[in-house]
């Protein structure tokens, strides 16, 4: 099995792709990335997730001379020449480049760009059906949460605290309680018919999914993004999590406390439909 990675300009075989040992991006976690959702090979919401990676990159100040097309030209070749599955998704990451170990950076240097596949990581349906359970975290990450960064270390250390409690995700909870997002997730739930997840703003990841969510809730129920509390997500009628690779997930428990009945609730049910619905129509793609 052939699996091809890229590396700022040439395409490798996966397991004879090698980085510099002073690539910013491995010595500081100078850097951002994406994952992006293959379905048959082709990339959904790949327009969405570029412009999001060339943001993320501008935010910290690096210059990535690649439009958007650019990306999707060399993520094109990427699943043209990998024999891998090509139902699971684009891992593409941008560090600032190679350069003699110092805190302080050039503009000048050349950016690192990483495109290989991962493969598909897909919920079994019985998880799906059921729900999952969740437990909440203080957010102990930087302000600026709307940038992809590789520099996930609160992320992967509150991940791995969650699953080591039994849980499927960890939620980030902020100083003043209000419930922000997973984490590799955004969370949303449903009370007395409305549909509520937090604004858009630098405490959160702005989600392609949840974004999409939000719209198919907009037109079917009633949605609105507001800042809720750890109270009002314990509550809730209906909880669920949201990303790329979840989809739409129901929570049926948080921090051991069951929402609502225990099941996965109508709302959630109904936007999982619709969200498949979606993603089935190659125009939305
Ligand atoms: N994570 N919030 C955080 C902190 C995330 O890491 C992610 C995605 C999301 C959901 O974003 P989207 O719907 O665009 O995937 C929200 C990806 C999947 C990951 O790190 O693997």
């Amino acid at each position: 099995m052939k699996e091809i990675a890229y590396i700022s300009g040439d395409f490798v075989e996966l397991d004879k792709a090698s980085i510099s040992l002073e690539d910013r991006g491995f010595q500081f976690g100078d850097g951002v990335y994406e994952v992006i959702k293959l379905y048959d090979g082709i990339l959904f919401k790949g327009e969405e997730h570029f412009k999001r990676l060339i943001n993320s990159a501008e935010l910290i100040r690096i210059n990535l001379d690649y439009s958007v097309e650019d990306l999707k030209e060399i993520a094109f070749e990427v699943i043209k020449r990998s024999d891998k599955n090509k139902s699971g998704s684009l891992y593409i990451q941008v560090t600032r480049g190679v350069a003699p170990r110092d805190h302080n950076f050039s503009y000048t240097l050349e950016p690192t760009l990483v495109m290989y596949l991962l493969p598909p990581k897909s919920l079994p349906n019985e998880i799906r059906e059921k729900g999952v359970s969740v437990v909440t975290l203080v957010d102990n990450r930087w302000g600026c949460c709307n940038i992809k960064t590789i520099n996930l270390l609160p992320n992967i250390l509150a991940s791995q605290e969650a699953s080591e409690k039994g849980a499927f995700e960890g939620i980030f909870i902020s100083d003043n309680d209000i419930v922000l997002e997973g984490t590799g997730s955004n969370i949303f739930i449903v009370k007395d018919g409305v549909i509520i997840t937090h604004p858009v703003t630098n405490k959160i990841l702005s989600g392609i999914t949840r974004e999409i969510v939000f719209e198919l809730a907009r037109e079917r129920f009633s949605a609105v993004e507001d800042p809720f509390s750890l109270e009002d997500l314990y509550n809730a009628d209906e909880v669920f999590i949201t990303s790329t690779t979840k989809e739409v997930l129901g929570v049926v428990e948080v921090d051991g406390k069951k929402i609502g009945d225990g099941v996965v609730g109508d709302v959630t049910k109904e936007l999982n439909v619709l969200y498949r619905e979606y993603k089935s129509n190659p125009d939305n793609f």
